[in-house]
């Protein structure tokens, strides 16, 4: 088991918020649970990236989750079109040539804020108190290295950086050894892990274990309000594939844990290690190499996300799904 060491926030924490995101369905529904939790994630923008489908659909699927979870005040912004460096890569095969799984699609009314994700980034970094802002980062990190790259001093601004990414204990899934976020941009990867900003990871080692089973599905449903149902019909659609293929008895949610740990830290358990990203071309491109025991006694980057209470992870989401419309 795990040394536990202590999360950078607790369950009280009121957190200033971005969200990165590429929606994708389990980004859906990690925004859906951030929007019903506005007394404790004060979100000021989503930022959207390419990844999981190309930006103009990622950008239209936050859109639509805005317009769902009925929060027109939360702007969105467009940001990366691809990654830095590598050819890019998407997973319609498992969230649908849309980017969302089991509900039917439309183009919302409220457009895109004007102006680049990345310059909304960086302005809003330098212009907030230090280390007041956190960031959610749920698809492939390019945006956020963007802005590293062009405004250094943006670190300044921000308290701390919760990712869905990478992959050690439970291997990976685009590859044996590289989880989808980490391996669409690699590069991006590694400059956000040598910003020096305090990270927790929730890597596929704890998504694997928080299963959106049939019966935590059909709680969600019986809520009888629109959100419930949305949610329940992703779940039904998107989990299908998991179940079959890694032969779990219910499917991962990864992106909606990182809410969830926003809001209940207590709930997860980890530890301090270094993270290395693998950029090199080769069986190992877009692999965490995870340090768990310490034994290249490298100062620790990131806060390893390894356990998770899984029904008080489902508890929390569907009681806060119930405030929705
Ligand atoms: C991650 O990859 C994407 O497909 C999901 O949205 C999640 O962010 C899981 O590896
Ligand atoms: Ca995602």
């Amino acid at each position: 088991m795990p040394t536990n060491t202590p999360p950078l926030s607790d369950d009280t924490t009121v957190h200033t918020l971005i969200i990165d995101t590429d929606p994708g369905a389990d980004d859906v529904i990690a925004l859906l649970l951030a929007m019903a939790s506005p007394e404790r994630l004060k979100i000021q923008a989503l930022t959207t990236v390419a990844g999981n489908v190309p930006l103009a659909k990622t950008s239209r699927n936050a859109r639509l989750a805005r317009e769902w979870g009925q929060r027109p005040d939360i702007p969105v912004y467009g940001g990366a079109q691809r990654p830095l460096l590598r050819t890019p890569i998407y997973a319609a095969d498992i969230h649908g040539s849309e980017g969302i799984t089991g509900v039917q699609v439309h183009e919302p009314a409220q457009p895109l804020a004007e102006g680049h994700a990345v310059d909304y980034l960086i302005d809003t970094l330098r212009a907030a108190p230090a280390q007041s802002v956190t960031l959610a980062m749920l698809g492939p990190q390019t945006n956020l290295a963007l802005a590293l790259a062009q405004a250094p001093d943006i670190v300044r601004g921000l308290r701390e950086l919760v990712l869905m990414a990478g992959a050690h204990f439970n291997g990976g899934n685009i590859t044996p050894t590289a989880e989808f976020n980490v391996f669409a941009d690699p590069h991006a990867a590694e400059i956000v892990l040598g910003s020096g900003v305090p990270i927790t990871m929730l890597p596929l080692d704890l998504t694997h274990k928080v299963l959106a089973t049939p019966e935590r599905i059909a709680r969600l449903r019986g809520l009888g309000n629109q959100a419930g149902r949305i949610v329940a019909d992703i779940l039904d659609a998107y989990v299908r594939h998991d179940m079959q293929y890694y032969g779990l008895p219910g499917g991962p949610v990864h992106d909606a844990t990182v809410v969830g740990y926003l809001l209940q830290p207590s709930l997860f358990g980890g530890r301090w290690v270094n993270v290395a990203i693998d950029s090199r071309e080769g069986l190992g491109f877009g692999q965490t190499v995870v340090d768990w025991y310490g034994g290249l006694k490298k100062p620790a980057n990131v806060r390893w996300i390894a356990e998770g209470d899984a029904q008080g992870f489902f508890d929390l989401m569907t009681q806060r799904i119930s405030r929705l419309f």
